[in-house]
């Protein structure tokens, strides 16, 4: 290209210098592609310019910035230009084109209503690396002249600029979508990791998925058993509806994606006919992204992506790999979640167990003891010789009979206390409080602030077994005076503290033979409720124990 240097040109010159360094100043692109048709305009005298950036079909335009063009023309214009007619010769062409009345050309296919007049015409190329990014167009100079082969050159020079700073810009927003992305997979990281309650961590997985992605819906289904496969979080346009649908065994995309155990991308949802029963087809969606949810080898769902926002509702590749990496973690966490709930349920059997195994001891060594003696006593009742003989078998019976009577209210209350179900758990804490000062000598201060409403039977058993335990300890280790029992609830917890004025502990031992389960299986309750436990206890200073239960 040849530039003869008049001095305009150096003008021109210094212009384009000063626009290279404005380009390369701004760091965003949408920010970038505005200067550019700026410059355009100032450099050419042009009333209108625009640049059209090409999409990835290559047949049309993804993004037109204008200027000269105020908003309420454009509004009346409506759509913007799709990259047909003359616009579609420079991208089918990507070559400079310069014309003295566009609407002239054969080519052209006319203006949309409220359109201003465009006559003059100079289109040029902005080339990426030899592959077309968009064209730059500029239309009817200031002065009603045509646009000159100065224009087109300087217009070329502003090209080639051009370029330099869109790659720029997009790098800077790659690396910083990229910085977001892995900042927002660090703390998705950390979620999942502390999250146990499976659909809590779901719903997590889904919405900063959407987030990041940007699409209208993203949703994770699970496979409950072998042929049923259901939507267990969803986030984004109408999770709502979405959340719970049941995905049809065998006519859904989600189905097939599992069996294969691929990703698949699709552009056009309508021409696939495995979307079939997917529950998003049915509420129109266009494009849709699955990747499947395995954990070495074994399959558990699928994450679903539907519609990307912005111009192109498709999903690209780079979309695809971030799905794919929130999908190893999710398949990671639901499984982990999965056996902490077997453990945890596991190990509350082994408590029942050992539990009954107690209660069948006591019934055996106790209640067993009792109704043998008195069926000795029955006898001796049988073989009595006269009267005072009889009523002295009789009162030992009686008496007999009391305790044992005693004994299996004992056990019927261990077992469940009615008055849990009856009256509430206040109820039922001071019935254990009477029964239990009674048995040991040991008094116990009840003071409960938790409201009329009943808490949730969950709670109540919870907190009520925690006290029980609790009360077991201080009878049988902490050789105390007193014992406090206090209940607390506010908005968002219930708070139990119990404390002595016993010995106290400085270590635990480790449970052995069945015993030293008790304080684990506190722990246990109150962390299948998600609440927390606070053991404090120093040789010679008593015991405390605070639970926290959270109410939601
Ligand atoms: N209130 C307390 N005062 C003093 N020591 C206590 C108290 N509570 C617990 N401990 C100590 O902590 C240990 C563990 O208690 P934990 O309830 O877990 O087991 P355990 O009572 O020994 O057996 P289990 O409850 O399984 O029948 C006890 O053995 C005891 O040494
Ligand atoms: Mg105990």
């Amino acid at each position: 290209m040849m530039l003869r240097v008049t001095t305009p040109y150096v003008d021109h010159l210094r212009q384009l210098v000063d626009a290279g360094i404005a380009l390369n100043s701004d760091l965003t692109l949408d920010g970038v592609l505005q200067r550019i048709v700026e410059t355009a305009a100032t450099l050419t005298g042009a009333r209108y310019a625009a640049l059209g950036v090409i999409d990835r079909t290559r047949t049309g335009l993804e993004r037109f910035i204008t200027t000269g063009v105020d908003d309420a023309t454009r509004e009346q214009i409506g759509e913007l230009p799709r990259g047909r007619g003359i616009l579609g010769v420079l991208i089918s062409e990507a070559r400079p084109l310069r014309l003295h009345d566009l609407t002239a050309d054969p080519r052209a296919v006319g203006f949309p209503p409220n359109h201003p007049p465009m006559r003059g015409f100079l289109g040029v190329p902005i080339m990426m690396r030899a592959v077309p990014y968009g064209n730059l167009y500029l239309c009817e100079k200031g002065d009603g002249s045509d646009f000159t082969e100065a224009d087109e050159d300087i217009t070329r020079l502003l090209a080639a600029q051009s370029a330099v700073a869109i790659e720029n810009a997009r790098l800077y927003e790659e690396q910083a979508r990229w910085l977001r992305q892995l900042e927002s997979l660090n703390e998705l990281g950390a979620e999942l990791a502390s999250e146990l309650n499976l659909d809590v961590l779901l719903g997590t997985v889904a919405r900063r998925l959407r987030d990041l992605v940007g699409a209208r819906i993203v949703g994770v289904a699970l496979l409950v058993g072998d042929r049923d496969m259901r939507i267990q979080a969803a986030d984004g346009d109408r999770a709502d509806e979405l959340r719970g649908v049941k995905l049809s065994y065998g006519h859904s995309k989600s189905w097939r994606v599992l069996e294969r155990r691929h990703s698949e991308l699709v552009d056009d949802m309508a021409s696939d006919p495995e979307v079939d029963g997917d529950a998003v087809a049915r509420f129109g969606g266009r494009t849709g992204l699955w990747v499947p949810l395995i954990v070495q080898d074994r399959p558990l769902g699928v994450l679903v992506l539907h519609d990307k926002l912005g111009a192109d509702p498709r999903f690209d590749q780079g979309d695809l790999r971030l799905a794919q990496t929130f999908a190893d973690r999710t398949a990671v966490a639901v499984d982990l979640s999965a056996r902490v709930a077997r453990d945890a349920l596991r190990r509350v059997v082994a408590a029942q167990e050992l539990e009954r195994r107690r209660l069948a001891r006591e019934l055996h060594d106790e209640t067993g003891q009792a109704l043998a003696s008195i069926l000795l006593g029955l006898h001796a009742v049988e073989e009595a010789k006269g009267g005072a003989e009889l009523r002295v078998a009789t009162a030992m019976l009686r008496q007999l009979a009391v305790t044992t009577l005693q004994d299996v209210r004992r056990l019927a209350v261990e077992l469940r206390p009615k008055a849990l179900d009856d009256f509430g758990l206040v109820a039922a804490l001071e019935r254990l409080a009477s029964g239990f000062s009674e048995q040991t000598g040991i008094a116990v201060d009840i003071s409960a602030r938790i409201g009329d409403t009943r808490l949730v039977p969950e709670i109540e058993t919870a907190l009520y077994r925690i006290v029980q335990e609790a009360l077991t300890n201080v009878a049988k280790h902490a050789q105390a005076s007193r014992v406090s029992v206090v209940l607390n609830r506010s908005a968002r917890s219930v708070v139990a503290v119990i404390e002595d004025d016993g010995r106290g502990f400085s270590s635990r031992p480790e449970p052995s033979d069945g015993h030293g389960l008790g304080l684990i299986g506190m722990q246990e309750r109150v962390g299948l409720l998600s609440g927390r436990i606070q053991i404090e206890s120093t040789e010679g200073s008593g015991t405390t124990l605070v639970v926290e239960v959270p109410l939601q």
